[in-house]
């Protein structure tokens, strides 16, 4: 009888439970940029509420740090001046009082006619430029970036069309209402195959998501749960977020 031994390689993630989010998170990513040991880290960063405290509390510690920041994700159809693209809300949030000049931003650019060409674009940026650090959100379907289930390691940048969830979620940031209903995104490949992934979570109402994501099988249904299989992921959450972790 042949006895096939086969080896589980079970990532395990560095938890951070903080109780000072904003501050805590904020630390943490100044360090991890420094830890590269590189000048300009290439770095892809979250919209959303969550980083929020975190932006605030990088921007008040006046933090002297560089990057080139790469967009995570990004609507499809707005105008360049509209104040609910990502890249606006993050060069308001931290690249502005950062002072990470215009040069140093690759992003998606909303209205172009052939957002084929801008995913290629991004593709051939990448490759040349493989992300340090990739700091993320997590919706509570699971998505990371707009990777909305079923997404899987294979997926690369593209187009994609966001799930109600995720759209009605997106509507609290904008007084309930006017979220695209497409948009770019990272695949998770490119979010994979950044040297550091740092995920953070807030809140009871990802408690659920934060467990599926790391206490269940690996599964496209939770494209998140793919982060189990990456050597080097850091959880930052709160109480909250982290409460049925086991
Ligand atoms: C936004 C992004 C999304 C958010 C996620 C959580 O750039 O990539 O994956 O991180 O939807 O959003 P909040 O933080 O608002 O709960």
């Amino acid at each position: 009888m042949t006895t096939i031994y086969v080896l589980i390689h079970m990532h395990t993630p560095q938890i951070i439970r903080t109780n000072n989010f904003g501050t805590d998170a904020a630390a943490f990513i100044t360090r991890a940029l420094q830890e590269t040991g590189k000048s300009c880290p290439v770095v892809c960063l979250p919209s959303g509420m969550t980083p929020l405290p975190v932006y605030k509390a990088m921007r008040e510690a006046d933090c002297k740090i560089d990057l080139h920041y790469v967009a995570l994700d990004e609507y499809i159809g707005l105008e360049a001046t509209d104040e609910r693209l990502f890249s606006n809300w993050l060069a308001r949030e931290i690249l502005d009082p950062l002072n990470i000049p215009k040069t140093q931003r690759t992003i998606f650019h909303s209205m172009h006619d052939d957002t084929e060409a801008e995913c290629t674009r991004m593709k051939a940026f990448l490759k040349e430029n493989p992300l340090d650090i990739a700091v993320i959100g997590i919706g509570v379907n699971g998505h990371i970036g707009f990777n909305e289930p079923p997404s899987n390691p294979t997926d690369s940048i593209r187009i994609v069309s966001l799930c109600p969830i995720t759209r009605q979620n997106n509507a609290a940031y904008w007084d309930g209402g006017r979220v695209p209903k497409q948009a770019f995104t990272l695949g998770l490949k490119e979010i994979l195959s950044a040297k550091t992934i740092i995920l953070m979570a807030t809140g009871a109402s990802k408690a659920d998501i934060i467990r599926k994501t790391f206490d269940n099988p690996v599964s496209e249904t939770c494209p998140a749960s793919f982060l189990q299989e990456h050597p080097n992921v850091i959880l930052i959450g709160d109480t909250g977020a982290l409460s049925q972790l086991s």
